[in-house]
């Protein structure tokens, strides 16, 4: 019988699996930490279908292509979009209890870039939770073989193909042999000093398959989430501007501003009209930057979130995490806006794949953050993540499970990365920190985060290949870890390197400059 086996236990991994083996595989997951150790655990707003007759999949398309800065593929986007509400009844038979109005109908928030209010949500504010929960029901009930605290080292590639993975566990190293990989670790939040992601967000999986020569894309495109919470009342210097933080960052979803919330600056003036005719709910990256901007003006201060018009009960009922964590730090935000700064959320590119998850690499597939379908494009649309995943989560396992013995497909997009390639004119120098994941997270930030230049990637990139040429031997999780983070790093700084224009959430402070260089 075929074996497949799926790294990852979010959304994407636990819906790839189920569906390999209902195709008749036998199936392993793996998971670097407990099952329930996912991203899908932490996110908020929910997940956006077409659920309403006063709303159409045109829109919904049109709405993830602009916000995407136009980079989107529209195939892909015509394939999230069609599939979504299959998917999302899946996981309704799978028991989320998605919210709901008065009238029994699906509940549907609206979020920044979306045309119609489509986003459904669990919990008020914890569709992550409900929906992991649910499926690892499912999973427990199913035949799939769970190995947790089985750290993914590296893809086996043999002939050409991949034909297993090798695990670390319990200190030890051993081969788990596969007709088919699905890679589904998510993404790689922990490259930032601040971000919404959780400690496992190290992009095991990119890492692993950069290592075995798979194609990537997009990697450039990083979106940092505008309204983060970080520090506590007390303890506001949590917003250094090179990213360092007093207190873990906590996301406030963007269904709070869908809801009514505001973003002022220091002064108490809504400044994001500025900028974008849509204010508050312009895309993703628009708001990043302004926010970014103005707290730039502000000497490094955070503008506010403020939430008072929705009042204690609205707070409280419908964003009922958000509301336990912002008052345990000491904000009574009901009463007084919050201070807020973007921080890195989520990885648009990832290993290219084609509609069914296949990678350039034979037998090995992607799905969830760690997969480039290219349906983001510059810039992903508010909820389309788990949406992502449910849908070509699914496709994945399907075809995993039934690909193993055909030719692969041709070639897809993207490229093989080549950080050799790379300008690094400016040496490291003798006052170059030395390597650890919080020096390269604070380097990240500085030279590869929201605003990036040339002078600033090319010093990223000399530190960082000076990094990579100091002899180590990785053996615990952390160690591996912190150089899948390395991989990763280069990866992100060579792809935001060639693009010398801005885009979505890739933005060159010095494009005006370099078009000029290049006439
Ligand atoms: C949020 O709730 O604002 C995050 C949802 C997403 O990243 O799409």
């Amino acid at each position: 019988m075929t074996h497949v086996v799926v790294v990852g236990s979010g959304i994407a991994g636990i819906t790839a699996a189920l569906h390999a083996q209902a195709a008749g595989c036998e199936v392993t997951l793996v998971t670097k930490r407990g099952l329930a150790d996912a991203n899908t655990t932490c996110a908020q707003g929910g997940i956006a279908a077409v659920t309403d007759a006063s709303d159409d999949v045109e829109l919904h398309l049109r709405d993830t292509l602009a916000a995407g800065a136009g980079a989107g593929d529209a195939a892909a986007v015509r394939v999230l979009v069609t599939e979504a509400p299959a998917r999302v009844s899946e996981l309704v038979a799978a028991g989320v209890a998605f919210d709901r109005d008065d009238h029994g109908a699906l509940a549907r928030g609206l979020e920044a870039a979306h045309s119609r209010a489509r986003v459904l949500h669990a919990g008020g504010d914890a569709t992550g939770r409900a929906i992991e929960n649910a499926l690892l029901a499912r999973l427990r009930e199913s035949d799939v073989r769970v190995l947790e605290h089985a750290f993914l080292v590296d893809l086996v590639v043999g002939a050409g193909r991949v034909t297993g993975v090798e695990l670390l566990i319990a200190g030890c190293r051993g081969i788990l042999p596969a007709d088919a990989v699905v890679l589904a670790t998510g993404g790689a939040g922990q490259l930032y000093a601040r971000t919404t992601n959780p400690a496992v967000a190290t992009g095991d999986g990119i890492a692993a398959a950069i290592r075995a020569g798979a194609a990537v894309a997009d990697l450039e495109f990083v979106q940092f989430h505008p309204t983060v919470l970080v520090g506590t009342a007390e303890a506001t210097a949590g917003f250094p501007p090179d990213g360092g933080a007093a207190g873990t960052p906590f996301l406030i979803s963007e269904a709070v501003r869908g809801e009514g919330a505001v973003i002022v600056d220091e002064d108490g003036r809504r400044f994001l009209y500025d900028t974008h005719r849509d204010g508050e709910l312009a895309p993703r990256d628009v708001v990043a930057r302004a926010i970014a901007a103005r707290m730039a003006d502000q000497g490094g201060r955070p503008v506010l979130l403020d939430a008072r018009a929705l009042g204690p009960l609205t707070l409280g009922e419908r964003f009922p995490t958000i509301d336990a964590v912002v008052r345990e730090r000491g904000w009574d935000w009901s009463r007084e806006p919050v201070p807020i700064s973007p921080a890195a959320h989520y990885l648009m590119g990832g290993v290219r794949t084609d509609l069914d998850g296949r990678t350039s690499l034979p037998g090995l597939y992607a799905a969830g953050e760690t997969a480039c379908t290219g349906v983001h494009g510059a810039n992903r649309l508010a909820s389309n993540s788990l949406l992502e995943a449910a849908v070509f989560g699914a496709r994945a396992g399907a075809a995993a499970a039934g690909d193993t013995a055909r030719a692969w497909p041709a070639a897809l997009g993207g490229q093989a990365v080549a950080t050799d390639r790379v300008d690094t004119d400016t040496p490291a120098g003798p006052d170059a920190p030395t390597f650890s994941r919080t020096a390269l997270q604070h380097l990240m930030w500085a030279d590869a985060g929201l605003q990036r230049d040339a002078a600033g990637l090319r010093r990223a990139a000399a530190t960082l290949a000076a990094w990579a040429a100091t002899p180590r031997e990785p053996r615990t999780v952390g160690e591996l870890e912190d150089e899948n983070l390395l991989v990763l790093a280069r990866a992100v700084v060579a792809a935001a390197s060639t693009r010398l224009t801005s885009l979505g959430a890739h933005h060159r402070t010095d494009e005006a400059a370099l078009l000029v260089e290049a006439r």
